[in-house]
């Protein structure tokens, strides 16, 4: 498995991510280490243990964010979870060995779609002989003689130059599927049945087979059915599941945002399970074996990247013997209005560009000015010291106010709009007119 150098992580977060260097680098690090590590001989390779990292950072900086964007890059299993979602064993919800098995879940279904992309010709080529099996039957066996059976190959190599030409469909052909209709698994709530670390479907399948229809499909779509069950039977479940818990324990990565949340109120009220949160976490960052429905799996080597703003409870608030399984703890930087110049016009889908292309639609033409993005920058970071500090999130605040005439107005009045200094400063009066006449 090949992995990315750090210089290439950051520079696809950099597409992105405006700022943040230090934990790019940080994120990038230890992404190559997986693969370091995985170059050395076992015995020492046991025992070196992931650098996990702990992202803090005011609201709003792009921590979050770093995770999403990771999420896309990576061809490694990785799950970013929110820890404020589980609650402790016991506990009505969803418990902490879920990560271990959603992670082993996201592997093995990697590792099934790499498999069915190295077959998928070949899946193509058996599904075209079903289907010519189902147009023209596949009599040549029960032919008289060489004629007859020559006959029956010309019919057929006939029909296979039409379906190649795609002259068939839209023909209707019978075919023998699965009755997926009716499944007995409807009887089971989806979470139970999943922390029961079991393969119910499995199971379920082996007591009572699914019931085969036959259903009337076009061509088109009986072609589809059968390339995806041409390379289902291609592929090697066994083989992948094997490689997919492999990969999960070796490669796998779980990005815990919000974790600064379950530090907070050990105790009373309705958070009473949040400290229990913390506690469950810490054999599985510590590493420890979790039975998934696919067999054991071991968290040891997994990377943990944790985040969180960590306004009111700091990292160090964290138990110690968790704060020890994150030995990285990188800050991120507040963003100033020069960040929010950059933040609106650079990243690959920046929220002006974004903007410009939903009013496109409607036909204004939208384009913002230099100055214009200074200003609103600048309104920006005002508004953050005046009210409270959110980040880059007050952006999307500032645009949609900004832009709400031109959002309404649209596609009526499709002049197009200039968005400069002027153009701000106006809006900013309008809205001030606005709030002092407001009954507040
Ligand atoms: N450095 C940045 N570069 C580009 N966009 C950013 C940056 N920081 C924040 N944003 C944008 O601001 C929004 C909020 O960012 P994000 O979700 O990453 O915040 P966060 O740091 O996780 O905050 P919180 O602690 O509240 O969860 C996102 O839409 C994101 O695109
Ligand atoms: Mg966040």
């Amino acid at each position: 498995m090949e992995s990315l150098t750090p210089r290439q992580v950051v520079s696809y977060l950099d597409r992105y991510v405006v700022g943040q260097a230090a934990a790019k680098r940080a994120v990038a690090v230890a992404i190559r280490n997986r693969y370091r590590r995985q170059q050395l001989d076992p015995d020492l390779a046991r025992d070196i243990l992931p650098k996990n990292i702990i992202l803090a950072g005011p609201t709003g900086v792009g921590k979050t964010e770093i995770g999403r964007r990771m999420a896309d890059l990576l061809h490694a299993p990785f799950l970013k979870v929110e820890a404020t979602k589980y609650t402790e064993v016991g506990y009505y919800g969803r418990d902490v060995e879920t990560i271990a098995r959603d992670l082993v879940e996201n592997a093995i279904q990697l590792v099934k779609r790499e498999a069915r992309e190295s077959v998928v010709e070949r899946a193509k080529e058996a599904a075209e002989e079903k289907l010519l099996d189902v147009l023209v039957g596949d009599d040549a066996e029960y032919a008289i003689d060489d004629e007859e059976r020559a006959a029956v190959g010309r019919r057929r190599e006939e029909a296979r130059v039409r379906l190649r030409d795609r002259e068939l469909d839209d023909e209707r052909v019978l075919l023998t599927m699965e009755d997926r209709s009716t499944t007995s698994m409807e009887v089971f709530s989806a979470a139970g049945v999943e922390q029961m670390g079991m393969d119910m479907q499995g199971f379920l399948d082996r007591v009572a087979p699914p019931k085969m229809v036959d259903r009337g499909l076009t061509v088109a779509r009986a072609r589809h059915v059968l390339e995806v069950r041409e390379a289902e039977n291609l592929i090697d479940h066994d083989d992948c599941v094997r490689e997919g818990i492999h990969r999960a324990e070796h490669f796998g990565i779980v990005f815990l945002d919000e974790l600064d949340k379950v530090v907070a109120a050990e105790g009373a009220g309705p958070d009473v399970s949040r400290g229990g949160v913390q506690r469950d976490l810490l054999p599985l960052v510590e590493g420890c074996t979790i039975q998934t429905r696919y067999g054991p799996m071991s968290t040891q080597h997994v990377l943990f990247m944790a985040a969180g703003a960590f306004h009111h409870a700091r990292p160090e608030d964290l138990m110690p013997e968790l704060q020890g399984r994150f030995p990285l703890r990188v800050t991120l930087d507040p963003l100033d209005a020069g960040d929010f110049s950059r933040i609106l016009t650079e990243p690959e889908h920046a929220l002006t560009k974004q903007y410009r292309a939903l009013l496109g639609t409607d036909g204004v033409e939208l384009t913002f000015q230099p100055d214009g993005i200074e200003e609103i920058a600048a309104l920006a970071q005002r508004l953050n010291i005046d009210q409270a500090n959110i980040g880059a999130r007050r952006l999307h605040m500032v645009l949609e106010r900004l832009l709400e005439p031109v959002s309404f107005a649209a596609p009526e009045e499709s002049a197009p709009v200039v968005v400069d200094a002027a153009y701000v400063l106006r809006r900013v009066e309008a809205i001030s007119a606005q709030q002092g006449t407001s009954p507040r």
